[in-house]
């Protein structure tokens, strides 16, 4: 028996896997191995640096609890979120693509964030969730339909934001609950409408670990203006997504990389009045419009 020599570390490793059963795991540790080996020897890795990727990594899970998930940040800031929702959108791309019948293909998707709360309230079409908010009123209308352009009825549509200074309720000072967080479901033609505020740019967390990195990087920190939704109904690929205001500054910088062309909308400006559901606005209000198509599920 002969001890394992030191450039034989990373054969050594692989061939643990031999006796794996589960063959996608076994693909995959395959693959962190050679990949982290081949990390260390490419920067000639120190042992205190080592050590000092360790401890953040350390205070990276520490610094994760019920409200704050800092792993999301660092796999959001570090774009593997964004490369992991590319691939499964090309493989949603082709798919339509591949029907021959198909009109669209499916709504863009980007990351979900940290500030996703489950169970938001249910509310009727029309309703205000940015009532009382910081913010510009903003009237969201549109539809979801599938690929091949037919309304989908009674699709659940999970609204979220920031107020209009950026922060979430998450992050409000004083646990205030949920604000500016509401489902909504489509009418019978797959339509949908409501109200909130016209999203404004932010700066991700920046008081952990996460927030070191991007300042050591040498980064900015923010992330242009965005509504968040979640569309889903039985039958179909559920989608996360944001809408993006045309005019927000960081939309060639997202720190998290989730802007797409196609997800950029004009958030259209109107003198105190009538809106387009009758209610009366004493105040200016934006209008956005946006059409979401769903991938059928396999
Ligand atoms: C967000 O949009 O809520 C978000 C996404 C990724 C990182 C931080 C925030
Ligand atoms: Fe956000």
């Amino acid at each position: 028996m002969t001890a394992t020599q030191i450039h034989d570390v990373t054969a050594a490793v692989l061939r643990t896997l031999d006796g794996c059963t589960d063959a996608r795991y076994k693909e995959i540790m395959s693959a962190v191995v050679r990949h982290l080996h081949a990390l260390v020897e490419e920067v000639d890795l120190k042992p205190d640096e080592w050590m000092a990727a360790i401890n953040f990594m350390t205070r990276v899970g520490q610094t994760c609890d019920e409200q704050r998930q800092e792993c999301i940040l660092l796999s959001d800031t570090l774009g593997v979120s964004m490369r992991v929702v590319g691939l499964e959108q090309a493989r949603r791309s082709a798919k339509a693509l591949a029907d021959r019948e198909a009109s669209a293909t499916p709504t863009e998707a980007t990351v979900q964030g940290p500030f996703y709360w489950e169970g938001s309230p249910l509310m009727p079409l029309g309703a205000d969730i940015g009532e009382g908010m910081p913010g510009d009123p903003a009237y969201y209308s549109g539809t979801v339909s599938d690929t091949h352009g037919r309304p989908i009825a009674n699709c659940c549509l999970d609204i979220w934001s920031g107020d209009g200074e950026g922060i979430y309720d998450m992050q409000m000072d004083g646990e205030v609950g949920m604000r500016l967080r509401g489902r909504f479901h489509t009418d019978d033609q797959g339509r949908y409408h409501f109200w909130s505020i016209k999203p404004t740019y932010y700066p991700i967390p920046m008081d952990g670990p996460v927030g070191e990195m991007i300042n050591k990087m040498g980064r900015h920190p923010n992330r242009p203006g965005h509504i968040h939704a979640m569309v889903y109904a039985d039958g179909y690929v559920p989608l996360t997504t944001h809408l993006f205001p045309t005019d927000s500054p960081f939309l060639d910088s997202d720190v998290v990389f989730g802007v797409r062309d196609s997800l950029l909308i004009p958030f259209d400006k109107h003198p105190p009045g009538t809106a387009p559901d009758g209610r009366t606005l004493t105040r200016p209000y934006h209008t956005a419009t946006y059409d979401f198509h769903l991938a059928p599920a396999a």
